[in-house]
């Protein structure tokens, strides 16, 4: 599919109509390209989620097909060293689907239940408020025919497990919902997984995710029954080939390293072959290097421009939003990865936008759980 970055918005959004979007690590994602949108700036703050303000994801834990497979074990560290740091929240990632039987009714491995109610149970004794969300259940946006009822059957015994807990712990449906869950689908998806968890959690707040992983284009495509405690649910990663940069699971066009932010660089970056091979990122790259600092590509006005998006969509829906990850790959420098997550969170809070930055230890790293201590300049950037 031919795909530039004025284009690349409309584009991705009709091919997801027509089911054929392609996956973020496997190409390319939607630019900051507006898909119908005026750039407004919220005029009505957006009411706050609870007493929700910042929060960092404990990622790669229990969303690795198992813990410890992706170098991360949660310890009682990372919630202390999270309170201690100033978040007052946690999104707990965690790949139910790997721990479940494949036939009906579908039962959670009893061990690693036990090992989600430890997870909650620490962040509890230290205060901090838990969004708890079924991440990397590839079968189903693989294939949401075949994985509705097994996502349903786990989602029902989440629910039932947790009924009793306080309003601080949050659901989040879906992950980053992509690939063949298109909006059609998961629009359907989402209303009969609401009806499971309101059977037993009348009032508790659930989380839903844009389609094209959690993309802001696709928030307004979101069909959510009325209900108060629905909050809609978008991630930032844009702009992409900074925040990407060299990362090994997207496709080679993402491999050009050394880009900064904010841009322009000082130096141009020199693009490598993949990306001068693909269209978009070849154009992207070039006006990343000549554009000016207010119009450039890789710099504030990208970032401005994805909130507009999740602004807009919360005045025109009434419904609250969150950004439920944003981050900068370890391989970008440190001042810029700092200067990035400082922009991003700075553009979150003055919109009233409650924030979880990705993550703690792995590939985006910001903590030290065995150091008991943080990446300084990022927590800087993030908790002055
Ligand atoms: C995924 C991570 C990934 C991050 C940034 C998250 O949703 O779960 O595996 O590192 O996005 O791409």
């Amino acid at each position: 599919m031919n795909r530039s970055l004025t284009t690349i918005g409309v584009v991705a959004f009709t091919a997801a109509l027509l089911g054929a979007c392609q996956p973020r690590r496997a190409g390319v994602h939607p630019s900051t390209a507006n898909a119908g949108t005026a750039s407004v700036t919220s005029a009505t703050p957006i009411a706050p989620i609870l007493s929700l303000k910042r929060c960092v994801n404990l990622g790669n834990g229990l969303d690795a097909p198992s813990e410890g497979e992706w170098g991360v074990i949660l310890g009682e560290n990372h919630f202390s060293t999270a309170k201690a740091a100033g978040f007052d929240h946690v999104r707990l990632p965690v790949r139910f689907s790997a721990h479940a039987e494949q036939t009906p009714p579908y039962t959670i491995d009893a061990a690693f239940f036990a090992r989600v109610d430890w997870a909650i149970a620490q962040a509890q004794s230290q205060g901090l408020s838990v969004i708890l969300d079924v991440h990397h259940f590839n079968e189903l946006t693989d294939d949401p025919d075949a994985q509705t009822e097994r996502f349903l059957g786990l989602w029902k015994q989440i629910a039932e497990r947790y009924a009793s807990q306080p309003e601080t712990l949050i659901f989040e449906l879906l992950n980053e919902p992509c690939k063949n869950l298109n909006p059609v689908k998961l629009n359907a998806l989402h209303k009969r997984a609401i009806a499971t968890v309101r059977a037993s959690n009348p009032t508790r707040i659930i989380m839903v995710d844009s389609y094209f992983w959690a993309n802001t284009n696709y928030l307004r495509t979101l069909e959510l029954p009325n209900d108060p405690n629905l909050v809609a649910q978008f991630h930032m990663y844009q702009p992409i080939l900074f925040t990407h940069q060299g990362a090994p699971w997207m496709d080679p066009e993402y491999g050009t390293v050394g880009i900064v932010f904010p841009g322009p660089p000082s130096k141009p970056v020199q693009p490598v072959e993949a990306a001068q091979n693909s269209g978009w990122v070849r154009d992207w790259l070039k006006s990343y290097n000549t554009a000016t600092a207010a119009q450039n590509p890789g710099g504030p006005k990208t970032i401005r421009e994805e909130f507009d998006r999740a602004s807009a969509y919360a005045q025109s829906s009434g419904r609250r939003v969150y950004l439920g990850e944003f981050g900068a790959i370890n391989n970008a420098d440190m001042t810029s990865r700092a200067n990035y997550l400082k922009a991003v969170r700075e553009e979150s809070e003055r919109r009233n936008i409650a924030w979880c930055v990705w993550d703690d230890g792995g590939g985006f790293q910001l903590l030290k759980p065995q150091e008991k201590g943080w990446v300084n300049e990022l927590k800087q950037a993030l908790i002055p």
